[in-house]
């Protein structure tokens, strides 16, 4: 299966990023803080969405539009700034095919995972009791198990040869190697 290859093959890359963010999580003592890290998330997610656009609809996936991310992080942090970043960097994804739009997507989707543990730690941090600024951590809030459960069966229906299959697990790993190196080269200009 598909979503199970994901998973094993990608385990690595994930640890590693989920390291970098939760040591920034540790540090989170303002809003301030925390609006950085919503940034580094639109940074990445917006362009990477748009490129995802053009190969998924809601033939491959029935409720795509539901799960898109950047909306909700652009309302998180306008929440907590009152403005937008002007111009999303350029992430290093390049997304050509369908393929690598769902290996990309995979990163994305799971990535709701996380965010539940993720809210609860900067809103411990924080004190914070107003989720408006949580909304993008939150997405899914209680159904997030059902939306991942439907998101690996939509995955696991598309037909992909063995060298596709290779192709998604490629972008996913290459999508989770971007944002950790977009979270430590912003981690070293803060150093300098
Ligand atoms: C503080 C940071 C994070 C924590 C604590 C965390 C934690 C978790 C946990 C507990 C799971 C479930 C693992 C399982 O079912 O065996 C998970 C799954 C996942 N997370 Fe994270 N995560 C974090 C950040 C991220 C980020 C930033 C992304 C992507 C940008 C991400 C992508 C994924 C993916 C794709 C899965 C699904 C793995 C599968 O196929 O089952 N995570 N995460």
């Amino acid at each position: 299966m598909l979503s199970e290859k994901l998973k094993k093959e990608t385990l690595e890359s994930h640890q590693a990023l989920e390291k970098v963010l939760i040591q920034k999580i540790k540090s989170v003592n303002t809003l301030e803080d925390y609006s950085e890290i919503l940034n580094w998330f639109y940074n990445f997610y917006s362009p990477i969405e748009s490129q995802v656009d053009q190969y998924i609809s809601e033939n491959i996936l029935n409720d795509y539009s539901q799960r898109r991310k950047s909306a909700s992080l652009a309302h998180d942090i306008i929440s907590v700034n009152g403005t937008l970043p002007e111009n999303p960097r350029q992430t290093g994804v390049q997304i050509e095919n369908v393929y690598d739009a769902l290996g990309a997507l995979y990163v994305m989707e799971g990535s709701t995972i996380g965010g539940s543990i993720i809210s609860k730690m900067i809103s411990d941090r924080l004190g914070l009791q107003n989720k408006e600024f949580l909304t993008y951590f939150n997405s899914y809030g209680e159904n997030t198990m059902s939306m991942w459960k439907s998101f690996k069966e939509s995955l696991d229906q598309f037909p992909a040869t063995g060298e596709q299959q290779l192709r998604v697990v490629k972008s996913a790993n290459n999508t989770f190697k971007h944002f950790k190196l977009l979270i430590t080269q912003h981690e070293q200009q803060n150093q300098l």
